[in-house]
């Protein structure tokens, strides 16, 4: 049977929304209090209009380049989500599978529905490990050693969800995460009651440069923070031993009316001045959009809804088939613009209405 998928980004949600059940499109799709930055993420992007080169001799643009020192076949990567298991009774490993044959390097949550174990039997998978901070930094500590251990090349330190924001939607649709099942990385390093409800009561409300820190001083492999907004925030990231930041609203579903990454990226970008990795995300809808985060200074760029919109659709198959579309995107983006590396995209190509 062949299986047929939607043909663009956009159809992929509009699928989502109509095949899986109202309270989990809203849990997905939804953000925090009024979801103003929901919509201004991908405003914001719109907003963006390029100043195309012309005759660059750019039909055939050359998207690899290279993160934390590391090659990539291009600039997309898979942002880190959890839960991925209400989405595809598979869910992490399938979202994995999808990434590996999009060539797209995957950020894996610590709620993500998959164990280190699972993920290090996924072929080719390049990957790197998000940490949501415990209260037993011994968990903490335990977590990055044995992602380190199955192949995470870093981890992602999330630093904007102290506490979790109010998310209207899930209000009116009741829709909660069923707190009996395990978080599969917390059981797979052998935590006591890795169960979702305890482990996320021991969550770390009170974080601080004194956990980055630790974790730099812990982590066998390079650290990220991601969550970051300002540029005096980036720069004290770095000057606490990051190896990179994300700059992100946590896709708007953090602290309404947040500024747009589209809007704090070139600021950070200034203020790490290529010390660190800056990577950007929060409403990336096409390989255009793509093309703007790195014009403005960014490294690489996550998405996060669209991959669980092709989870959902068509599993491993959806995900490479969204990932593809926007590494596609970005192709086109940058024949468009006269630029035939990712290098040749820079702010000149840009201006802000
Ligand atoms: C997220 N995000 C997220 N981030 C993180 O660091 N750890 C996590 O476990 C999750 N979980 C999560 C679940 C769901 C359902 C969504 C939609 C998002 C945020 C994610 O990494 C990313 O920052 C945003 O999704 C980016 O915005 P877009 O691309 O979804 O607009």
């Amino acid at each position: 049977m062949r299986v047929m998928l939607p043909k663009t980004v956009e159809d992929f949600g509009r699928a989502f929304a109509m095949v899986e059940p109202e309270g989990l499109e809203g849990y997905v799709d939804g953000g925090s209090g009024r979801e103003v930055t929901v919509r201004r993420n991908v405003e914001a992007w719109d907003a963006i209009e390029v100043r195309p080169r012309v005759l660059r001799g750019a039909s055939a643009p050359d998207l690899s380049t290279t993160v934390l020192g590391v090659a990539e076949p291009h600039p997309v990567m898979v942002a880190p989500v959890g839960f991925q298991q209400y989405v595809h009774t598979d869910g992490g490993v399938e979202a994995a599978r999808g990434a590996v044959a999009a060539g797209a390097r995957y950020v894996h949550s610590t709620f993500g529905a998959a164990s280190f174990t699972e993920l290090e039997a996924v072929e080719g998978l390049r990957w790197w490990f998000q940490l949501y901070a415990f209260t037993d930094d011994g968990l903490n500590r335990a977590l990055i050693e044995r992602a380190a251990e199955a192949g995470a090349e870093a981890v992602v330190f999330t630093v904007d969800l102290a506490v979790l924001a109010h998310r209207e939607r899930d209000a009116h649709s009741g829709f909660v995460l069923r707190g009996n099942r395990e978080v599969p990385c917390v059981a797979d390093v052998g935590y006591a009651d890795a169960r979702l409800a305890p482990v996320w009561a021991s969550l770390d409300h009170d974080i601080s440069f004194a956990h980055l820190d630790r974790l730099v001083a812990d982590s066998p492999v390079p650290v990220l923070v991601k969550g970051v907004l300002r540029a005096d925030d980036a720069v004290e990231c770095v000057g606490h031993g990051a190896a990179g930041v994300v700059v992100s609203n946590h896709g708007g579903r953090q602290l309404d009316t947040a500024v747009p990454t589209s809007i704090a990226l070139p600021e950070v970008v200034d203020a790490v001045g290529g010390r660190a990795e800056v990577i950007v995300d929060s409403g990336v809808r096409s390989g255009l959009d793509v093309a703007k985060g790195l014009a403005l200074g960014a490294s690489a760029v996550m998405v996060g809804r669209p991959v669980l919109w092709g989870l959902g659709v068509g599993g491993s198959a959806g995900v490479e088939r969204v990932l593809q579309l926007l590494v596609d995107g970005l192709t086109n983006a940058m024949s468009l613009s006269g630029a035939r590396t990712v290098g040749e995209l820079d702010r000149s190509l840009l201006s802000r209405p």
